[in-house]
């Protein structure tokens, strides 16, 4: 895996706060590229199955099993241990039980698995993506998840016409926030870093993207803190269907 690291090399500090510049420049932008879950998938909306079956505490699994499945993402990369989203998800469910006391048989697994392939969209993703799409740019996701997990993740909510290309962090197995993934979306865009306008609700995910070169939008539905990472996303939105008013903003 010694191809996948990148050298360590000293970067100067970047803005610590999101700055005050709010313009984009439209022309320079050619490419949207999405984080999937948390920003166009709802890893919540599994709270109703996981409280069907074990009652009183959907919330709380839900939370946990999210943290975890990030955790051992970062855990992972840093061992050069690296599994598919997959099992890294189901891993993740079966900490999230154990710690929780509940019981995860064979049933229930296969459930909730299957499930994480049916996520919902937040609600104004469809509209959002739509008009994006009509603005030419071009549109892809770039995600933790397999491939096997993705292709039915989209396909079952229906963006499938709206999401040009699928790109799996997979290729390079190592998970965001390593340089390494996001350039990914360089080469297969065959689009330059500096053209490609980077979307995700995991704020760090927006503070790697930020550290590579991309332009970011930062999804901060939660009305939370920005990430200190030292590399802020420039631009901050409460919501996707805020993204195509403000790219079609004058130059400032
Ligand atoms: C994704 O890569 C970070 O889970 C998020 O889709």
């Amino acid at each position: 895996m010694d191809d996948m690291r990148d050298p360590v090399v000293y970067t100067p500090p970047m803005p610590s706060k999101p700055t005050a510049r709010s313009m984009v420049r439209p022309r320079s932008l050619r490419a949207l590229v999405f984080d999937a879950y948390g920003t166009l998938f709802d890893v919540h909306s599994l709270v109703e199955l996981c409280e069907q079956i074990w009652p009183g505490k959907g919330a709380a699994l839900s939370q946990l099993w999210r943290a975890k499945q990030l955790e051992y993402t970062w855990q992972r990369s840093l061992m050069r241990r690296y599994e598919d989203f997959a099992r890294i998800t189901e891993a993740g469910l079966r900490y999230a039980c154990a710690a929780l006391g509940l019981q995860l048989d064979e049933e229930r697994r296969r459930a909730l698995m299957g499930a994480y392939l049916k996520l919902s969209t937040f609600p104004e993703v469809r509209g959002a993506l739509a008009a994006l799409k009509d603005s030419k740019l071009k549109l892809a996701i770039l995600s933790n998840g397999s491939p096997a997990m993705l292709r039915p993740l989209v396909a079952n909510a229906g963006l499938r016409g709206l999401m040009g290309t699928l790109i799996s962090v997979d290729q390079k197995k190592i998970y965001k926030p390593a340089p390494a993934v996001y350039r990914l979306a360089t080469q297969r865009l065959r689009v330059p870093k500096t053209a490609i306008g980077f979307v995700s609700s995991n704020c760090w995910d927006a503070c790697g993207a930020k550290s590579f070169g991309f332009r970011t939008f930062w999804i901060n539905r939660g009305g939370t803190p920005v990430d200190e990472l030292g590399a802020a996303p420039d631009h901050v939105i409460k919501s996707l269907d805020e993204l195509p008013g403000l790219l079609r903003r004058p130059v400032s």
